[in-house]
């Protein structure tokens, strides 16, 4: 497909993200669709958006958004050229951990961006990355650093870039695992 028509389809997706009633109604504040390049090789994929996402409406620009800057330079990669989206497109009401539904409604939007970008490597950032794109659970501590190929679709799963602000040793190991990613592309 033209790249052209990639960037359309991947800007009519993120206004179907805007007007989904779904979203609208678990949301707590503005629908965070994602952002980047149409033509990415690497698309990826968080847990939900925290609260400064939810004001701006942009992915990834607080604490763990300067943390997965890092990784992505890491990675040898520059954001724009990279398209970066989260499982759940909104943060929930109750500010916790997305629940079955949300997985379930949000793996929806994330799949029709996944088709139209048909990127070569997209990268599961956390459990809940994992549980939405693979459906099913695949512990992050045993699986993280390592790729894995499925329905035609290659997979690189690491941390979520917060896990380090909480654990700071993890720090080291989410590079690791970054820099394992650059040899691989
Ligand atoms: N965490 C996510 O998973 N996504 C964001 O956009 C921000 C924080």
């Amino acid at each position: 497909m033209a790249q052209s028509a990639k960037a359309t389809l991947l800007e009519k997706e993120a206004k179907a993200v805007l007007l989904c009633k779904f979203c609208q109604k678990n949301s707590k504040g503005v629908l965070v669709p994602g952002e980047g390049s149409s033509s990415a090789k690497l698309v990826f994929v968080g847990e939900a958006p925290g609260k400064n996402e939810a004001i701006t409406g942009k992915p990834f620009i607080g604490r763990a958004g300067k943390v997965l800057d890092n990784l992505i330079t890491i990675a040898g990669q520059k954001r724009e050229q990279v398209f970066i989206t989260s499982a759940v497109k909104y943060l929930p009401k109750n500010y916790i951990t997305p629940k079955p539904e949300d997985i379930k409604h949000g793996r929806k939007h994330l799949f029709a961006q996944l088709d139209i970008i048909k990127p070569q490597l997209v990268v599961l950032l956390g459990n809940v990355a994992v549980q939405t794109v693979l459906g099913r659970t695949l512990p992050v501590a045993q699986h993280h650093g390592t790729m894995l190929q499925e329905n035609g679709q290659t997979y690189f799963i690491s941390y979520h870039p917060a896990a380090p602000l909480y654990n700071p040793k993890l720090k080291i190991i989410i590079e690791k695992d970054f820099k394992a990613l650059k040899k691989l592309l």
